[in-house]
């Protein structure tokens, strides 16, 4: 007989049979193949393949070889709703990732991190009245599993609505001091269930009262983040949403779900440091939710004129040069302008141009953007660049073209403490000797703010939309 280890709904849960546990390490491998894969946009799709395939081996053997204590299956009756939801889940699922924009992306992930979340904290509040009271450990890890699951899904759904623009950004600094606080009642709340001594009955307050104020701290961490320090928050949360999956994982003992828990939340980890580096955030501001937002810029808002180039000379000038640095940012994205980006990278190649692509951590609006979308027009991964590699190359390079890029290149990061994006590692594109800029008018990037970049004497610009100018530009190249 498999050893019970829990119960739910009548039903005993055991460690499973031999086969059982197989799948889920079979599952778990599918995981890690999957991740090392999506780690190079070549091998992107393939590595998603092979995870959706652990999932589903997950799932499927989990449906037909769960036994409770008795031996029997899963009841008839809990299968069809079982189905139902898998069914309902996909569906959504599907119809959403078929009608996303690539330019939403980062709000569906959102969205989805959030369900993953709440489902942790679901897992965790069923399972509490279960909770054995004279085992710390076991009822430590329900009470992560309801905090960490509420905070990740409601602070990743305040991150969908701010990145859909449905909600904005409230911050004053007695927020800072609030966060704190309701942490500091998470941990009384969970140190008073914890040493009480009473039943999960006589705790049932408690546990809804946690699973209260860890929601409301979900909701006021997110809620004072803004402008450019958005994505450090969202792999935050993709972190915790991993973290509580585990938690949930160890509640059933489920070792596929621990797993699977523990390479998002790790995935998530190291994602977050890369972006907070990539950002200048140290965590702990990112943990209090002290930054962005707030910071009063001593930007001005009109700093001169921006000075035009004509396509003609814009063609003679890039034909003309040695060395060419490619910025791409989020405007690229809008104007799906990739495809036309790679035919002027090819002509200028061509005429023995010296082209590459400087790729910022966070141009565009998820991580990654920029080498997805550059993939997808085929352009050889070994014209692009990393931000730390190809600056020291800028005052040597003759043309930098920023197309539809503006916070990664904006110098008030370096030149002005007073800034929201200060101290955030950029592009050093006003260093090289000619600067063209792609965009269709005076409008600003991702935090708010004036570029001076644009008003640079080496500056000049080509309005319009990046699609239509690129795609100018190579008809004005081929005719010289
Ligand atoms: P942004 O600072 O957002 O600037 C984009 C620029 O593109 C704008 O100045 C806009 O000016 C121009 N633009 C928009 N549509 C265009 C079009 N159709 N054709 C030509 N230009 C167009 O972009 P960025 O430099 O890539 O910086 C990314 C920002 O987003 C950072 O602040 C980053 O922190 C933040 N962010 C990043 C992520 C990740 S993980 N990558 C996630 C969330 C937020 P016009 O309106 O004048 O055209």
């Amino acid at each position: 007989m498999d050893q019970v280890i829990g119960n739910l709904y009548g039903i005993d849960f055991t460690l499973g049979g031999t086969l059982l546990e197989l799948s889920y390490l079979l599952a778990a491998l599918f995981f890690v193949i999957g991740l090392k894969l999506l780690s190079h946009p070549e091998t992107a799709r393939k590595g998603n393949i092979y995870a959706a395939s652990g999932m589903f081996l997950a799932i499927i053997t989990t449906l037909l070889l769960h036994k409770n204590a008795q031996g029997g299956g899963i009841p008839l009756a809990n299968i069809w709703i079982i189905l139902a939801a898998l069914g309902v889940g996909s569906v959504i699922g599907w119809i959403m990732a078929l009608r996303i924009k690539m330019t939403a992306m980062p709000q569906m992930v959102s969205f989805y991190n959030a369900t993953g979340g709440a489902a942790s904290a679901l897992v965790a509040l069923l399972e509490f009245p279960n909770a054995d009271m004279n085992n710390l450990g076991s009822v430590l890890v329900t009470i992560l599993g309801l905090v960490i699951g509420s905070i990740a899904f409601s602070g990743s759904m305040v991150a969908y609505g701010k990145l859909d623009g449905k909600v904005g950004d409230i911050f004053s600094g007695m927020m800072k001091y609030v966060n704190i606080f309701l942490l500091l009642v998470v941990v009384a709340i969970s140190v008073f269930i914890m040493t009480s001594g009473q039943t999960p009955e006589q705790l049932n307050w408690a546990i809804y009262l946690l699973l209260a104020v860890s929601l409301i701290y979900g909701i006021m961490f997110v809620m004072p983040i803004g402008g450019a320090d958005m994505p450090v928050v969202i792999s935050l949360l993709n972190s915790l949403t991993g973290i509580a999956a585990t938690m949930a994982g160890f509640i059933y003992n489920n070792q596929a779900m621990i797993l699977g828990g523990i390479l998002v939340g790790a995935a998530g980890t190291i994602l977050t440091i890369l972006m907070c580096n990539a950002m200048n955030r140290s965590l702990l501001n990112v943990i209090i939710g002290a930054f962005g937002g707030g910071g009063a810029s001593s930007n001005k808002d009109q700093i001169g004129d921006m000075k035009e180039i004509t396509m003609s000379d814009a063609s003679i000038l890039l034909s003309y040069s040695k060395s060419v640095v490619i910025v791409p940012g989020y405007g690229l994205a809008v104007a799906q302008a990739q495809h036309a980006c790679h035919e002027l990278d090819v002509i200028l190649s061509g005429k023995g141009v010296n082209v590459r692509y400087a790729i910022h951590p966070v141009a565009g609006r998820m991580p990654g953007h920029m080498n997805v979308l550059l993939a997808e027009a085929d352009v050889p991964y070994n014209q692009l660049f990393e931000m730390d590699s190809i600056n020291p190359d800028m005052p040597n390079t003759d043309v930098v073209m920023v197309i539809g890029a503006n916070d990664v290149v904006n110098p008030a990061a370096i030149t002005d403490p007073g800034s929201p994006i200060a101290g955030m590692p950029i592009i050093n594109a006003h260093l090289a000797k000619n600067i063209i800029v792609m965009k269709r008018g005076r409008g600003k990037g991702y935090a708010g703010i004036e570029n001076e970049l644009f008003f640079d004497a080496k500056t000049r610009l080509l309005f319009g939309d990046a699609k239509n100018t690129l795609q100018n530009l190579v008809s004005e190249i081929k005719s010289l």
